[in-house]
């Protein structure tokens, strides 16, 4: 990764990226385990997506030499407990850190397979108890469209589910019964605005990869997609809906593709098949992407976590 430059007005050139924190695969001298985390830097500043389970994002941040206490905000994917396992852990560190998330992320769901017990999904006792002191303090943001947090930096907020193939993703219920079925409906994802099109970053993708990146699409009203990468769910996926999965994500031109956590190894496998290894890559955790040059603020629009004019957290008003 490129040194930062300083540029003509006293403000820094950096480079942005996003770490993969916590997947279900591990990376040289990292842990893994089921769940998903990343480190999201744009320029001088950073944001975590989710925070994975049991500890393992304290460990690899650590031996990423990543800061944790860094971070300005915190966006959540939805609230599954390998999303969730470490919010207490992150607001020991950060305790006025603001939360960006889907309405109900707190309630109780669970994953009820034909012919096995069901499973308990929700977030854990230490992660509901930071989810109602957020909301009391005024932390907790809950988005019901999308949300810019920086120049190119978006948030989905609840993706519409157009699609007639894609659903869940699995036996998902608001009770261990399974007589109430879990939309899931606080799933989100982000998106970044790059000089090479699209990239989007994933927590399950509960909504569909195909209602996402349409979505994300429309709302930026970019094309061109360079990259996704994140957990899809695809775990249990029908071979209708693998098919036109695939055909849909072939239309897209991707640059790159990095599916991991839930996607499922069956599913990453047809995926690289399909699109091929030149374009798809497996996730494990340590992995980085370089987000390049992001764009800065030159509408004077307003962007959630922007402090300057540009954008660029400095506040020193170039662009
Ligand atoms: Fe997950
Ligand atoms: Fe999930």
């Amino acid at each position: 990764m490129s040194e930062a430059t300083p540029n003509a007005c006293g403000c820094e050139s950096q480079p942005s990226s996003i770490t993969l924190l916590v997947d279900n695969k591990a990376g040289e001298g990292l842990s893994c385990v089921h769940g998903f985390a990343a480190w999201i830097k744009i320029r001088d500043r950073r944001i975590l997506f989710d925070t994975g389970q049991k500890g393992v994002i304290l460990n690899n941040a650590k031996v990423l030499g990543i800061d944790l206490a860094e971070a300005e905000a915190l966006v959540m994917s939805h609230g599954h407990d390998d999303h969730t396992d470490n919010l207490a852990d992150f607001y020991a560190l950060n305790p006025s850190v603001p939360m960006y998330c889907g309405a109900n992320i707190e309630y109780d769901r669970f994953c009820c397979r034909p012919g096995e017990d069901a499973k308990n999904w929700s977030p854990p006792p230490s992660a509901k108890r930071i989810l109602s002191n957020l909301s009391f303090l005024g932390l907790r943001h809950v988005l019901d469209q999308p949300l810019y947090l920086l120049p190119g930096v978006g948030v989905t907020g609840p993706v519409p589910r157009l699609t007639d193939f894609e659903d869940v993703g699995d036996a998902l219920f608001l009770d261990a019964e399974a007589t109430k079925p879990d939309p899931v409906s606080d799933d989100m994802s982000m998106w970044f605005e790059t000089d090479k099109g699209l990239v989007i970053l994933l927590g399950c993708c509960h909504s569909g990869i195909v209602n996402t990146v349409n979505y994300i699409r429309q709302v930026s009203g970019i094309e061109k997609i360079s990259g996704i990468v994140g957990g899809m769910h695809l775990i249990r996926a029908s071979e209708y809906r693998m098919n036109k999965t695939l055909e849909a994500m072939k239309g897209w031109k991707m640059d790159w593709m990095i599916p991991c956590h839930c996607t499922g190894d069956n599913a990453m496998q047809q995926m690289q098949d399909y699109l091929g290894k030149d374009i798809v890559s497996f996730g494990h955790t340590g992995i980085v992407i370089d987000l390049g040059e992001m764009p800065r603020n030159t509408t004077g629009a307003y962007y959630e976590m922007c402090h300057g004019g540009c954008g660029c957290g400095g506040g020193c008003g170039c662009a």
